[in-house]
């Protein structure tokens, strides 16, 4: 399946010095006195100046701090960008986005999304004066028909979440810059920089909740932005000092340390789900399965086009009704029943119930996010442990069940 210089079969090849720029950019110890090869953890929240306005680069930590931009320099050159700012959380980053707009400009939202991002648009954002309009990105032309002169931000999330629906990032870039002063904005957050580089397919924002694969422990809540435009980040670098929604420095530390084995980690979520996707897929209590490593994914040819390779998300519908789908999870005993994804530890969900209560049933039924509908999040353990979990799990939902595979 994988080569050494390729990464699996048929996928983009693999973005080249990735690990080598994970470990070694923005951590260089000769940026302190001490040498540390492990970059320090500033606490400090305010910084000396040798005279007023005279000073290293850092004044007063919520405008920058020297463990956050260790972070900072390391997820720029990981997403192929000039410049990358740390939030506090993903959705801090949402809304740190969002206020480059102003009162009466336009935005068009993929219409399966997260469901705070959903939710920040639907019932927050649009109380400050901006319209949103949700709209299926993976059709071109609903794209290009929604656009109109207000329309000043596209926000799409690939593979959309949770029905991991795979839009063309350039496709869309090209449709979006016909207009003027669109800026395009990818939730990058299911790839991770390892599988997908956006601002290389045509996007203006990179953005992630690092709470997620980026970080991949469950430890860290935290948002990243990345862009090349230098307006957009002085606008942006503003915004995060005056907004003030910054990680901590512990935080920015740990994620650090997460990004040092974000190419490893990668792989072998990659290497696990394709294993759980095909066994369910296989299996006779289960409906469907959406897995865009697979090649019955409706855009596999796509993804491989697009990314370097899978994160560890896959959904399906299981057989019969709620009453199943909730005897699957709760008989689960090592992956976790718990919202989230990314950390090496699998979990399952079940949208409709959990992560996206927030989206209106009316839409959830539209999109398919159904009482049958389970998210998995394939974690690092054995592959041969979580398939083992699986079967028991569905053994108890369907106990008078023949199984045929
Ligand atoms: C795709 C996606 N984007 C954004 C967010 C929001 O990030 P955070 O929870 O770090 O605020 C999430 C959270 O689950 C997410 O899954």
């Amino acid at each position: 399946m994988e080569t050494a210089e390729d990464g699996p079969r048929g996928f983009l090849p693999r973005f080249s010095h990735f690990a080598t720029q994970a470990i070694h950019v923005g951590q260089e110890p000769e940026r302190w006195s001490s040498r540390a090869v492990v970059p320090p953890i500033s606490l400090s929240t305010t910084f000396k100046q040798r005279a007023p306005g005279q000073h290293e680069g850092f004044e007063y930590s919520r405008s920058g701090n020297p463990t956050r931009d260790c972070l900072e320099k390391a997820v720029a050159a990981l997403d192929g960008a000039k410049y990358c700012l740390a939030y506090a959380s993903g959705s801090a980053a949402t809304v740190t986005i969002a206020h480059l707009l102003k009162a009466g400009d336009a935005i068009i939202c993929m219409d399966d999304v997260y469901g705070g991002t959903y939710r920040y648009f639907r019932s927050v954002a649009s109380k400050m004066g901006l319209k949103v309009n949700f709209v299926d990105c993976t059709k071109l032309d609903c794209l290009e028909a929604a656009i109109t002169p207000e329309t000043k931000l596209v926000w799409i999330e690939t593979p959309s979440n949770p029905m991991l629906k795979v839009i063309d990032i350039q496709s869309c870039a090209d449709v979006v810059h016909k207009h003027k002063d669109i800026i395009l904005v990818i939730d990058n957050t299911f790839m991770s920089a390892y599988f997908q580089r956006p601002l290389s397919l045509g996007a203006d924002i990179c953005m992630y909740s690092a709470t997620k694969y980026m970080n991949g422990h469950s430890d860290v809540v935290m948002g990243l932005v990345s862009v090349n435009c230098d307006k957009l980040y002085e606008k942006l670098k503003f915004l995060q000092n005056a907004i003030g929604a910054v990680p901590s420095p512990f935080d920015c530390y740990l994620c650090s340390r997460g990004l040092k084995t974000l190419h490893i980690r990668m792989k072998q979520h990659f290497q696990n789900a394709l294993a759980v996707a095909q066994y369910l897929e296989s299996d006779s209590r289960v409906e469907k399965v959406i897995f865009p490593g697979l090649p019955s994914h409706p855009q596999h040819e796509l993804v491989k086009r697009q990314c370097s390779g899978c994160p560890g998300m896959i959904t399906f519908y299981i057989k019969g009704k709620l009453e199943q789908a909730v005897a699957f999870l709760k008989h689960l005993k090592l992956f976790a029943l718990a919202e989230s994804l990314g950390g090496y530890e699998s979990l399952a969900e079940h949208p409709a119930i959990m992560t996206h209560a927030a989206v209106s049933k009316e839409d959830r039924d539209a999109l398919g996010i159904t009482d049958t509908l389970i998210r998995l999040s394939i974690g690092l353990e054995d592959k041969e442990d979580l398939l083992e979990d699986l079967d028991q799990a569905l053994k108890a939902a369907f106990p008078e069940y023949t199984v045929r595979n």
